[in-house]
């Protein structure tokens, strides 16, 4: 991910894929032009990049020349073209073809058209690298088209935001979700996840989705995914992965204008982090962070001993299953700490010590997020 100004992008399309489009278009226009000596014209600023690329692969004598036009203030487009530089040799009688690096509105198209109008060339041809065919609202004939894509704002390759982003190899897209703060908050039993869960839900107005609680609620409401995952349950098999992610992500759609989650008991397995990821990619977000509460098992066994006195949980009285709890518990996450430390998100915070300086040690990790 990339921020430029104030905005984040995300991995659109690689060097690869932008290698082998310009690639097609070259063979395109190569076998429609053979042995002509065409004039590319490329569309500046935007299509400095491309126009480099495509005719460093040109196998054939060609001419290229620019024109300067302006007409993007920000994210978006203008109908107001100014025209910096224009032709600045004759071209009559000439095969042209235009290398735009996006055709979006169209205006800057019909401004093109407009130029070539008095020029006599033989022929005027389109290309451009990318099209977005929603927001086109012109109907000048687009000749050779390398990439269709969504009506979204991209940066990269020549493309800017506010003048950033042109040099970068790849293009980027506009994350339409704007930073969110997502928390994967892990604990061993009596480590005050609970607790601490609710202070960071206040401070950073975020939801708090626990699994259990959601498995609770969608069983006792009977919902449709409630129903499936009962049915696993009764036969005594685990629910599988994608019931539960399709749970969380209902959860999620619930909450459309939260500024972040916090997943408590989820995930458990490599492939539920994996599917997490998933559903955040889709969600244009990620996981920012797995936080981990970590506290000395002897203190956790005094803790849950003390807790067992006036709570009457039955697993809570008996040293022998805390304990046992305590080690079920590092045998599972220690997958997944290794997951979200090779991405460089696991931050383990010291549980121990007063309710209030562990808030504080978690909001100092958060803030940095
Ligand atoms: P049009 O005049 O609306 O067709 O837009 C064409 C020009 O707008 C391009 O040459 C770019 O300079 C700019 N533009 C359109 N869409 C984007 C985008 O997604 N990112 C960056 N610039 C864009
Ligand atoms: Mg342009």
């Amino acid at each position: 991910m990339i921020k430029l100004h104030n905005l984040y992008f995300k991995p659109f399309i690689s060097e690869q894929e932008l290698d082998a489009t310009v690639q097609r278009l070259v063979d395109e226009i190569v076998n429609d032009l053979q042995d002509v000596v065409p004039v590319f014209v490329g569309i500046l600023n935007g299509s400095f990049m491309f126009v480099s690329d495509f005719v460093k692969k040109y196998p054939k004598p060609c001419e290229v020349t620019f024109i300067k036009l302006a007409s993007y203030e920000g994210l978006k487009s203008t109908e107001d073209i100014h025209r910096l530089i224009g032709l600045t040799q004759d071209l009559s009688g000439r095969k042209v073809v235009i290398l735009e690096d996006i055709i979006d509105s169209g205006n800057t198209l019909v401004e093109v058209h407009r130029i070539f109008e008095n020029e006599n060339v033989d022929e005027l041809k389109i290309a451009t690298l990318f099209y977005k065919p929603e927001a086109y609202k012109k109907d000048y004939k687009l000749h050779y088209v390398g990439m269709e894509i969504p009506n979204k704002f991209i940066v990269g390759y020549g493309l800017d935001y506010d003048g950033l982003g042109r040099h970068l190899p790849a293009v980027y897209q506009l994350k339409t979700r704007q930073h969110m703060t997502n928390l994967v908050l892990f604990g061993p039993p009596g480590a005050g996840k609970g607790t601490q869960a609710n202070f960071l839900k206040e401070k950073y107005n975020l939801v708090h989705i626990s699994t259990g609680d959601v498995f609770r609620f969608n069983i006792k409401n009977k919902t449709a995914l409630g129903m499936l995952a009962k049915s696993f349950m009764d036969k005594g098999e685990l629910v599988p992965d994608q019931v539960t992610i399709d749970m969380l992500n209902a959860e999620v759609e619930k909450n459309t204008g939260a500024k972040g989650f916090i997943f408590d008991g989820f995930p458990r397995t490599n492939a539920q982090a994996e599917a997490l990821d998933e559903l955040m990619n889709q969600k244009d977000s990620e996981i920012n962070a797995m936080i981990a509460l970590e506290v000395d098992d002897e203190v956790l066994v005094g803790r849950l001993l003390e807790r067992g006195k006036t709570s009457g949980r039955k697993d809570d009285a008996d040293e022998s299953i805390i304990r046992n709890r305590i080690t079920e518990y590092y045998k599972k996450t220690a997958i997944l700490k290794e997951y979200y430390e090779s991405q460089d998100k696991y931050f383990g915070v010291d549980g121990v010590g007063g309710i209030e300086d562990i808030t504080e040690r978690l909001n100092a990790v958060i803030d940095k997020l």
